[in-house]
């Protein structure tokens, strides 16, 4: 069963969700990506599409993570095109590997950060990847900064800006390691009204050797250090990919990182994933008002 588009003004989201048979379609404005589990290029999947599918990728999740899509049937898609979000623009590169440049699971997430915004609000996007998040934030009209260890996905981001006439001139960018930036914007007196923390699993920083974060131990003080350069009535998007947490854990994670920064005043409010992607909610949110 295929989901229906989500709305007139989206047009990438996950067609077929099914952890269970390790298959997953995700459709980028009329060209589908397909990932499955077992190293076979699931044909009947191809059979199945829709009239307006111009063209079908394939990707075997046995393969590395920066492994690129093979082109299964259809046309091409060589250069970056753009697609729809909630009105929002985002460029997607089929050949870039790792994600093809946004991950459809953070629809409603990025939603929430675009509403909650008012103007000349400083929001600060970590683990940024391509800057969705920023997008979101600065069409809603915040002042964005956006922080990444790669100077690519960073460049990637301001093309974003770009295809929703948004000026980067107006935003910051910073490449390096969001642990250290948290600290530093502590020490130097900075701080935000928003701030959205979306880690990968596992992430190293910037330097060889030094303490490898990982999501299930060591949320609670990625979230101290947010909690440390927020503003008194903001707000922090925390969230985690993680199957071996539960919404509950991870909730249980959130505060006491809000805790152990001293933080007492504050209310959370869980959020599950869209509803094409239910029934394996691996992506927990939970979204922190802090008084
Ligand atoms: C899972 S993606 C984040 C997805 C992103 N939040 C979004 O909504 O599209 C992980 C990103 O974190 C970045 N990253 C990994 N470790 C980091 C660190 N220590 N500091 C800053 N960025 C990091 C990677 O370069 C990558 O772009």
């Amino acid at each position: 069963m295929l989901t229906p588009q989500p709305g007139p003004d989206t047009n990438a989201w996950r067609v077929h969700h099914d952890a269970r048979a390790g298959v997953w379609v995700d459709e980028f404005d009329g060209r589908w990506l397909i990932q499955t589990q077992r190293p076979e290029f699931p044909r009947h999947w191809a059979e199945a599409r829709p009239e307006h599918v111009q063209s079908i990728y394939w990707k075997g999740r046995e393969k590395t993570a920066s492994a690129v899509p093979e082109k299964m049937w259809g046309d091409s898609q060589n250069d970056p095109f753009t697609v729809t979000e909630n009105g929002a623009r985002f460029v997607i590169d089929f050949s870039a590997g790792y994600s093809p440049g946004i991950f459809l699971d953070q629809r409603e997430n990025r939603k929430r950060v675009r509403d909650a915004v008012a103007p000349g609000e400083r929001v600060l996007n970590t683990f940024a990847y391509t800057g969705a998040f920023s997008v979101m934030a600065a069409l809603g009209g915040a002042e964005t900064t956006t922080l990444d260890l790669s100077a690519r996905y960073l460049d990637w981001g301001w093309d974003n800006f770009r295809a929703n006439n948004l000026d980067p001139d107006q935003h910051h960018g910073v490449k390096g390691d969001a642990f250290e930036w948290l600290r530093t914007f502590a020490r130097k007196g900075r701080s935000f009204h928003g701030i959205v923390l979306d880690p990968p699993t596992f992430s190293r920083g910037s330097k060889k050797g030094k303490k490898v974060f990982k999501t299930d131990e060591d949320y609670a003080e990625l979230v101290s250090l947010a909690a440390g350069v927020v503003e008194p009535g903001g707000w922090i998007l925390c969230c985690a990919n993680t199957h071996r947490m539960s919404a509950g854990s991870f909730e249980k994670e959130v505060a006491r990182g809000m805790r152990e920064a001293n933080s007492r005043d504050f209310r959370l409010t869980r959020h599950s994933m869209p509803s094409e992607f239910r029934g394996d909610d691996y992506l927990k949110t939970v979204w922190v008002d802090v008084s």
